[in-house]
């Protein structure tokens, strides 16, 4: 019998914790005991994992030991991870941590499985291996098959990103402004999970700014692409927080070093692992929000040449960033080295 494993999800009750939990399930992965952690706060709560309801144990430095944690899912927030990931591999445990904490750290694979699985292979230097930034995920998973055909050399990209990606809270702040805005009381709401009021608006600033002008967020998508793509790239991003709860949506200009045809371009990620193309543009088929909501696949349209380059094209890029930006490529890496332990 194949072996099955101790899973600890930290952040079990957070936005991205219940996708883990529900697509833990939804693949079968091989658990022998699901173990849910969060803070004292939820403590004694309950998930759903597997049509029951599981008690959330409190998260503390001794708790992978003591229920023998073999494989740990993070998603808790940087702090957290850099404080209790250290006890989980000390417990013996492989860490895939959600948040930014370990992603630049030379040490610790950066890995989304479409594009640089060979690397989840290092997590023996660290016991851990990081998951991109969700809009980082979704995007190198379509760059990763046109770089090899056309060569890429520049990537320059506008997002339009959902209140989940700033966890469950901002998602509760959009649906209280719009209740506010439809009871005439808009103007009462103290904006908390983002600078400015969301409802009804769009914000040009994911993150802190750092000192180039570019915010944490966009640098994010610079130095994770290079990393992941093991590329010197040229990459240039707007991060934009838009008035959705799920689903992020880029459009994205590449450059490379041959022509690209935008009609191979649509054949070769058509062919590519977990990419659907949706693109008749006479019959308004393109991706939306909507149509990546609790999807596991990335969705491109809007595939179309530059009007003055020839080694230019444009794109659009759709994900739900709670799943594919998260939770899918977290399970889809312990999936791969759950695989890798059997070689
Ligand atoms: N949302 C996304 O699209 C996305 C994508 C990629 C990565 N991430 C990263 O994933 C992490 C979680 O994001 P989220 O959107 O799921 O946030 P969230 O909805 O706010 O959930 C946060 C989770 O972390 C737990 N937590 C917070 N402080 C804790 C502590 N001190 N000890 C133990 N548990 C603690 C919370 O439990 P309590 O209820 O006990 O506080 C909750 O389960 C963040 O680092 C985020 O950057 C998010």
């Amino acid at each position: 019998m194949s072996k099955k494993y101790n899973v600890a999800v930290v952040g079990a009750n957070g936005a991205v914790g219940e996708e883990i939990l529900a697509i833990l399930t939804e693949v079968d992965f091989p658990i022998n005991k699901l173990v849910p952690l969060a803070s004292s706060r939820s403590a004694g709560k309950t998930v759903e994992f597997n049509g029951k309801e599981v008690v959330i144990k409190e998260l503390t430095h001794t708790v992978f030991k003591e229920e023998e944690i073999e494989i740990a899912l993070f998603s808790a927030g940087g702090s957290v991870s850099a404080e209790f990931a250290p006890a989980a591999v000390e417990a013996g445990a492989v860490v895939i941590d959600n948040t930014s904490h370990f992603r630049m750290d030379k040490n610790t694979p950066l890995v989304v499985p479409e594009v640089n699985p060979e690397d989840i292979a290092k997590w023996t230097d660290t016991g851990i291996i990081a998951n991109p930034n969700c809009s980082t995920i979704q995007m190198v998973q379509a760059l990763k098959p046109l770089d090899v055909a056309y060569d890429l050399k520049r990537v320059d990209i506008a997002t339009y990103q959902a209140t989940s990606g700033a966890g469950k809270t901002a998602m509760e702040e959009l649906v209280t402004q719009m209740q506010s805005f439809f009871a005439f009381k808009l103007d009462e709401i103290e904006p908390k999970a983002f600078p400015h009021q969301i409802a009804l608006n769009v914000i040009p600033q994911i993150d802190k700014f750092t000192d180039n002008g570019y915010t944490k967020e966009e640098m994010k998508m610079v130095n994770e692409t290079t990393k992941i793509m093991h590329k010197q790239l040229e990459v240039s991003a707007t991060c934009v927080r838009v008035p959705t709860l799920r689903g992020h949506a880029e459009a994205v200009t590449l450059t490379f070093g041959r022509d690209v045809d935008a009609a191979e371009a649509r054949n070769i990620l058509s062919r590519s692992e977990n990419i659907v193309v949706l693109d008749e543009p006479s019959q308004s088929l393109y991706p939306m929000p909507a149509t990546a909501f609790g999807r596991n696949e990335t969705f491109v349209g809007r595939i179309r040449n530059d009007n003055f380059r020839k080694n230019m094209i444009h794109m659009f890029i759709v994900a739900d960033n709670l799943r594919v930006g998260a939770a899918t490529n977290a399970v889809r890496i312990a999936q791969k080295w759950v695989a890798m332990q059997g070689e």
